[in-house]
C-alpha cells in the first residue's frame, strides 16, 4: 500500500478529492500525513475529520528554507511517505525536498501548462482572453510549474464567464484528474522519458 503525504496551504478541496478517492477504494493508498505551512489552513481540519495526522510547520521558525524542508523531511520519514502530493501548497519547493523525492512528487496546477504558471493562473488565463483553459497534473522538478506532464483537462471559456466562474469549473476538473494521476502513479504506470510521461495502459 502506497503511503502518501499531502502538502497544503489553504482550503484543501484537492486534498478532499484525494481523501474521497482513498475512502471509496478508487485509490489503493493511504494518506499518512498532511502538512501545512499555514496554521489555519482549512485543509488541516479536513484531514483531522478523516483521522489523518495533520501537522502545521511554521516556516518562520526556521532560519532557512533548507532547515524548514529538513523538518518536513523528518516528518515524512517518520510516516514512511513514498509520494508527496502538492495540493494548493503555495511555497516553491526547494532542493532539499526535490532531491529526496525526485520523481516522487506531483502537483496540480489550474492552467494548461506551460501557459500561465505561478499564482492566480485561472485569472491570468481569463484576462489573457483564452477560449480554452484547464488544469494540469505534473511531476515537480526544479522549474516552477514546469515538470513533466502526466494529465491535462480542458475547460471551455464561456461568453458569460468571470474569472471566478471559470476557476470553479476548472476546480471540478482538478478534482477528477488529480486522483486519476495519483492512481496511475500508485499503480506504477507512469514512465518519465525526458519531458514526456508515458502512461502504460
Ligand atoms: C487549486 O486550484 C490548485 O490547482 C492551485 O491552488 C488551488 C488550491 O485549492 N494550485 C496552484 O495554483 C499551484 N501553483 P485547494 O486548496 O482547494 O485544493
Amino acid at each position: 500500500m502506497s503511503n502518501i503525504a499531502v502538502l497544503v496551504s489553504g482550503r484543501g478541496s484537492n486534498l478532499q478529492a484525494i481523501i474521497d478517492s482513498v475512502e471509496s477504494g478508487y485509490l489503493q493508498a493511504r494518506i499518512s500525513v498532511v502538512i501545512s505551512d499555514v496554521g489555519d489552513a482549512y485543509a488541516l481540519e479536513r484531514a483531522r475529520k478523516h483521522g489523518i495526522e495533520a501537522v502545521f510547520i511554521d516556516p518562520k521558525n526556521f532560519a532557512s528554507k533548507e532547515l524548514y524542508e529538513e523538518e518536513i523531511l523528518r516528518i515524512l520519514r517518520e510516516h514512511g511517505a513514498l509520494l508527496i502530493l502538492l495540493a494548493g501548497y503555495m511555497k516553491i519547493v526547494g532542493k532539499t525536498l526535490l532531491l529526496a523525492f525526485k520523481n516522487r512528487m506531483l502537483n496540480i496546477h489550474p492552467a494548461l501548462l506551460p501557459a500561465f504558471p505561478g499564482l492566480h493562473a485561472q485569472k491570468q488565463a481569463f484576462d489573457y482572453g483564452v477560449k480554452v483553459a484547464g488544469c494540469t497534473v505534473h511531476f515537480v522538478d526544479e522549474s516552477l510549474d514546469c515538470g513533466p506532464i502526466i494529465l491535462q483537462r480542458c475547460v471551455e471559456v464561456r461568453e458569460d464567464d468571470t474569472a471566478d466562474t471559470l476557476a470553479a469549473r476548472i476546480l471540478e476538473q482538478e478534482h477528477k484528474i488529480y486522483p486519476e494521476a495519483v492512481r496511475l502513479f500508485v499503480e506504477n504506470r507512469l514512465r518519465i522519458e525526458g519531458r514526456k510521461v508515458r502512461i502504460i495502459r
